[in-house]
């Protein structure tokens, strides 16, 4: 009915990344006019909001406590349920949403790709809260690995889509990247090496050069993307070709990246499979996923106690139903 976002992008771009301070103290000034606005814009009045769902986790924890307190009260105030929901359940959900131009809704099982700034992870999902973990990163995650690249490059922040930009204009072939952990069996992953490498590979042309040109950044951000998309791709075959299922959904900031995208469709071409994706703006963070989860959950009669507290730390298959 109403899905508004605030980015504090800006905010945040000077420094390269996420300053956690900035970001609670950012929360607490826009959540609630946000939500009087959302409920402007979709007509709805106080009593008519059945429940609220909330991220409870994981996460920094001072916006998840500004975010848990401001549901709490409203819950409280309004004597509805308030929901903590699980942020990469909400990402993994956001595909069954009508509405957001995915090609078809999967049907549960399916095996799911995560891929954020905070988690690079591979599930199998056999219903609602029941995930069981096939893989995941044992170190930095995909997401970050693309801003820390993008910063090393001079690029802006997020790094994600600057690096795709850059990559455009790269000349395929100058640079070959390692595929990180795919010689080996298994479904984890691991991108801090990746990340060396990089660095490595910059500071090489930097001696070389003694600068690094418009052409060097397009080069190495080719190289880089192309290095983590086929490594995703690998490791997704594998999940699909272990697990037996044939659909991957693939959620989380990362999805938005046009060549994973397409090297995921002809890899699952291959096995007769179909990856399926919502629309760019439901792909990154939104509040339209966790309000989603959190009536799934509501249909599910789920009450949370108002005393839980939020957990920056929640693996996702410790979940239930
Ligand atoms: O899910 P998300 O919006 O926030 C988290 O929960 O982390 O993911 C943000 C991450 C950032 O690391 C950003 O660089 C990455 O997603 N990202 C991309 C693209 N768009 C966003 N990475 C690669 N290609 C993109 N087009
Ligand atoms: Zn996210």
């Amino acid at each position: 009915m109403a899905n508004l976002l605030y980015s504090q992008v800006a905010l945040h771009a000077d420094y390269g990344g996420v300053v956690p301070e900035l970001a609670s103290r950012d929360h607490v000034r826009k959540t609630l006019p946000m939500i009087k606005e959302a409920m402007e814009e979709s007509g709805t009045a106080s009593d008519q909001v059945a429940a609220i769902a909330y991220t409870r986790g994981p996460g920094l924890v001072g916006a998840l406590m500004v975010g848990a307190a401001i549901a709490k009260s409203l819950a409280m105030a309004w004597n509805v349920p308030a929901l903590g929901i699980h942020h990469m359940e909400g990402h993994l959900l956001a595909a069954l949403m009508d509405g957001t131009g995915h090609s078809s809704s999967p049907e549960f099982p399916f095996t799911a790709l995560l891929v954020s700034g905070g988690h690079t992870q591979l599930m199998s999902a056999s219903g609602l809260g029941h995930y069981r973990l096939l893989g995941e990163s044992m170190d930095d995650a995909a997401g970050e690995a693309f801003d820390k690249a993008a910063k090393m490059l001079d690029l802006g922040y997020p790094g994600g889509p600057e690096i795709a930009r850059a990559a455009l204009q790269g000349q395929e072939g100058r640079f070959k990247f390692p595929r990180p952990m795919t010689d080996r069996p298994g479904l984890d992953f691991s991108f801090s090496g990746l990340k060396t490498y990089t660095m490595n590979c910059i500071a090489e042309l930097k001696r070389k050069e003694n600068t690094l040109t418009d052409q060097d950044r397009s080069d190495v951000a080719l190289a880089f993307e192309t290095a983590v998309v086929e490594t995703l791709t690998i490791k997704c075959r594998r999940a699909l070709e272990e697990t037996g299922l044939n659909q991957l959904v693939i959620a989380g900031g990362v999805s938005a990246n046009v060549r994973l995208r397409q090297s995921l469709e002809e890899m699952a071409k291959k096995l007769n499979a179909s990856v399926i994706y919502p629309d760019l703006k439901f792909c990154t963070d939104n509040g339209a996923m966790i309000a989603y989860a959190g009536y799934l959950r509501y249909k599910l009669d789920q009450k949370d106690d108002l005393s839980i507290q939020v957990k920056p730390r929640w693996p996702m298959d410790s979940l239930s139903a």
